[in-house]
């Protein structure tokens, strides 16, 4: 097996005197599909945050290929190679997909000193990146503000291919979706795992999960409780085990 793109260990994070994350190790691969679950409060979005550069763990470290990384804000872990799509998206509704897509990293030429936007070039690499993901958008200059949702979803997926992400984490990203633009998003999930992407997905569609993961990781109460093979498991265990129902998770919360 390959090494894997990033390593966690023994990440943890304490708000005060709430512990978020405890004792979590985990290893993410690139070409994989890795869910995370849990319930309301187990600790995903921290650990992904701590991921994307937005919170520093209290304790534990990440390792990127090898090499320990220390990140002090998203910018660092943008330019390891780590882009993160939030629920919220944060895409800008009057710019176009393109101006959406390299916002804040526009391609620029100088001609006598003033800065001109290359926008051509910034077109039809976009119009390149909407073909690869078959994303059904047709014309780059139309403003966000005209797309549904999934199609969001794509231009969001577009932008952290154009950063040439090595690992795309996306929390809840079919939440707020209807079925077709939730088929669509998970097969773009599938289709960022299959350029050699590692893609980690948040959600609580359990069926969701199954649909497009290669592994499945269970949180609770901070704690990685969980990992199994989507292959070599079920619905009903998924649930045992965010529960806490499941044998394996009770006898690591016994009280001793
Ligand atoms: N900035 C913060 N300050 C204090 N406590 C926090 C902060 N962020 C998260 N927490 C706490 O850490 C715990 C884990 O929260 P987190 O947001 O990671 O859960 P989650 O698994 O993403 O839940 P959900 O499925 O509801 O999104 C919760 O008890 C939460 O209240
Ligand atoms: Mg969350």
């Amino acid at each position: 097996m390959t090494e894997p793109f990033l390593v966690a260990r023994n990440i943890a994070k304490r708000f005060g005197a709430l512990t978020a994350l405890a004792n979590v190790d985990l290893e993410i691969r690139s070409g994989e599909v890795l869910a995370l679950l849990g319930d309301n409060g187990a600790g995903k979005s921290t650990f992904i945050k701590i991921l994307a550069g937005a919170h520093p763990p209290s304790d534990g470290e990440l390792v990127i290929e090898g090499s320990p990384v220390a990140f002090s804000s998203p910018k660092d872990a943008a330019s390891s190679g780590i882009a993160t799509i939030f629920q919220e998206l944060a895409l800008s509704e009057n710019l176009s997909i393109a101006e959406n897509v390299f916002l804040g990293r526009e391609l620029k030429r100088s001609i006598l000193g003033i800065p001109f936007l290359k926008r051509k070039e910034m077109r039809q690499r976009v119009d390149g990146l909407l073909k690869e993901l078959d994303a059904h958008i047709s014309d780059p200059e139309a403003p966000v503000g005209s797309l549904s949702g999934g199609q969001r979803q794509a231009v969001a997926i577009c932008r952290a291919l154009n950063l040439n992400a090595r690992l795309v984490i996306m929390d809840e990203p079919t939440a707020a979706l209807a079925v077709a633009e939730t088929r669509k998003v998970l097969a773009l999930t599938r289709r960022l795992a299959a350029r050699g992407c590692a893609v980690v997905l948040i959600s609580h569609n359990i069926s969701e999960v199954f649909e497009v993961a290669d592994r499945i990781v269970v949180f609770r109460r901070g704690r990685k409780v969980a990992e199994r093979l989507a292959a070599e498991t079920n619905h009903e265990e998924v649930v045992s085990l965010i529960t806490g129902a499941h044998p394996d998770v009770r006898a690591l919360e016994k009280p001793n």
